[in-house]
């Protein structure tokens, strides 16, 4: 039988906190501080949104949404079929629209949202990710905005999760598999 066990630190909180600020002044300077709605997507990226949007600037209109999906495979290469469990509640047509992710993998999950969200004719359509794993890769997709590229290895917090736990931990850290 195998634990897991958490690991060691390989993104420390100033490290994060770092990046999300440039990460944000960097957007609010495309984006010219133009009105904004910011589309979370349900739960990973919920610490990394909010952290987000608090380094923008005061006289920038952010408004903030959520969508919840559940993601499954209709075969394992192509395809990413995303079931949405919760939409954002008001209409994108013609506005600033930034998806915020917690972690690309596949890219299968980003890719249908975005073609979903672009049927919706928004003015301005943005990805921005936390953590980037290129080498997972399935699909190809915009991704604007990158925190971070990491190697295929399991991380878990700063909303993060294994089986649902450690998604509050303020670091983001390896997970050791133990045989037991
Ligand atoms: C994670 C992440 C993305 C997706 C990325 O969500 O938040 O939504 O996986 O993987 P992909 O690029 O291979 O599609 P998860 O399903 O773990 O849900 P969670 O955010 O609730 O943990």
């Amino acid at each position: 039988m195998s634990e897991y066990k958490l690991g060691e630190v390989i993104m420390p909180r100033e490290v994060i906190a770092k990046r999300v600020k440039e990460l944000a002044d960097q957007i609010a300077n495309d984006l010219n501080k133009q009105e904004v709605l910011v589309v979370g997507i349900l739960t990973g990226a919920s610490l990394f949104l909010t952290d987000l949007v608090r380094e923008m600037p005061e006289d920038m209109d952010v408004r903030i949404d959520f969508m919840s999906v559940s993601s499954y495979m209709q075969d394992t290469t192509t395809s990413g079929v995303v079931r949405i469990l919760h939409d954002i509640k008001t209409s994108i047509e013609g506005k600033n629209v930034l998806v915020v992710e917690d972690i690309i993998d596949s890219g299968l999950t980003l890719n249908y949202l975005l073609k979903l969200l672009q049927s919706r004719k928004p003015a301005i359509l943005k990805t921005c990710v936390l953590l980037d794993k290129p080498s997972r890769r399935k699909t190809e997709v915009k991704v604007d905005y990158v925190g971070f590229e990491i190697p295929d290895e399991f991380v878990v917090g700063y909303g993060l999760d294994y089986a649902g736990k450690w998604r509050h931990l303020k670091d983001i850290r390896n997970v050791n598999v133990v045989e037991i």
